[in-house]
């Protein structure tokens, strides 16, 4: 039996310089999809996959993410006294236990393979899961769960995967894949933005990771790679010599909220699958895309 995975890293440290002005006081993170910030989803996620301590790397104008995993006893009140009550049972359902989160700071954001290693601390030598908070998934159950079920079957590392059209390869980190089915395939490799023609597939790194600990080691030699950032793929494709790295090509799709095709995309597919919305908002849309002249 592989070691279990008790610890989930969240790196939020980032500047989200695609989403000015709007991060410019504001972190990313909490950008809502619908009525739920980012970093819920992946708190969400993690909770799911029977993650109990929760890690975030923060950064500078981050400290209301910390503030959201707290309880707002002033909101509480108030909402007890109005009567709110499923309202108020819903924040509750959505906060962590006591002790269950841990905060660290990246002082420069130098990269997601830094942030990594800016929670080698508060991770120590165990194996830890790694979810980035702007990938957003439509998946169920969630795909950190589908994850830890291929890590209890393969050990080691887990990476999860997802197809996307093969002449977009070049703005993500795709995986070789070897032998094994869909819920858990051989990496034989690993390359970052490869040309199209030089894709060894179309299943990109979508966000999600299962990691064994001796990634810090690789991380603490600080190498600079692609954009002059410390790289987390730089650093598996060192550990893949020594470890075994299992891919999961799960159910579900992913929805990229670091960029605004992908976020408002995201928007308008959850708003679709929530009951309350869903025939209002489609209503809504028909109407106003139906009034949209073509010229502004
Ligand atoms: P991104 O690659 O989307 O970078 O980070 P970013 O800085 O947030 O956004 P852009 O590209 O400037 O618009 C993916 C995740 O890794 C975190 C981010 O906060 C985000 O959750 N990250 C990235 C860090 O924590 N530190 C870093 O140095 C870089």
């Amino acid at each position: 039996m592989p070691k279990r995975v008790r610890t989930a890293v969240f790196p939020v440290a980032g500047l989200g310089t695609r989403f000015l002005p709007a991060t410019k006081a504001m972190p990313k993170e909490m950008l809502t999809v619908v009525d739920r910030p980012l970093i819920q989803y992946a708190v969400d996620e993690a909770r799911e996959a029977g993650i109990e301590h929760l890690v975030f790397v923060t950064g500078r104008n981050k400290g209301v993410i910390e503030d959201h995993f707290d309880r707002q006893f002033e909101l509480e009140h108030t909402l007890e006294m109005r009567g709110k009550t499923e309202a108020l049972r819903e924040l509750q359902k959505d906060l962590p236990s006591a002790g269950q989160t841990s905060f660290t700071r990246q002082q420069e954001p130098l990269g997601l393979g830094h942030a990594v290693w800016c929670a080698r601390e508060l991770v120590g030598n165990q194996p830890f899961a790694l979810l980035l908070p702007d990938m957003v998934f439509r998946a169920r159950p969630g795909v950190l769960k589908q994850m830890m079920d291929a890590y209890e079957e393969f050990g080691g590392n887990i990476i999860g995967v997802e197809e996307v059209d093969p002449k977009d390869v070049s703005s993500y980190g795709i995986v070789a894949r070897g032998e094994g089915k869909d819920e858990g395939f051989r990496i034989t490799g690993m390359v970052e933005k490869p040309k199209p023609s030089e894709a060894p597939s179309n299943l990109f790194i979508s966000g999600r990771y299962i990691l064994q600990p001796e990634i810090f080691s690789l991380l603490s030699e600080q190498t600079r790679g692609a954009g002059g950032e410390i790289q987390l793929t730089d650093a598996m494709q060192i550990l893949i010599r020594t470890q075994e790295f299992w891919g999961v090509q799960y159910r579900g799709k992913v929805f990229d909220c670091g960029s605004k095709l992908g976020f408002l995309t995201a928007n308008v597919v959850m708003a679709l699958d929530r009951p309350d919305l869903a025939g209002p908002f489609i209503r809504e849309m028909k109407a106003a895309l139906a009034s949209i002249d073509e010229t502004p």
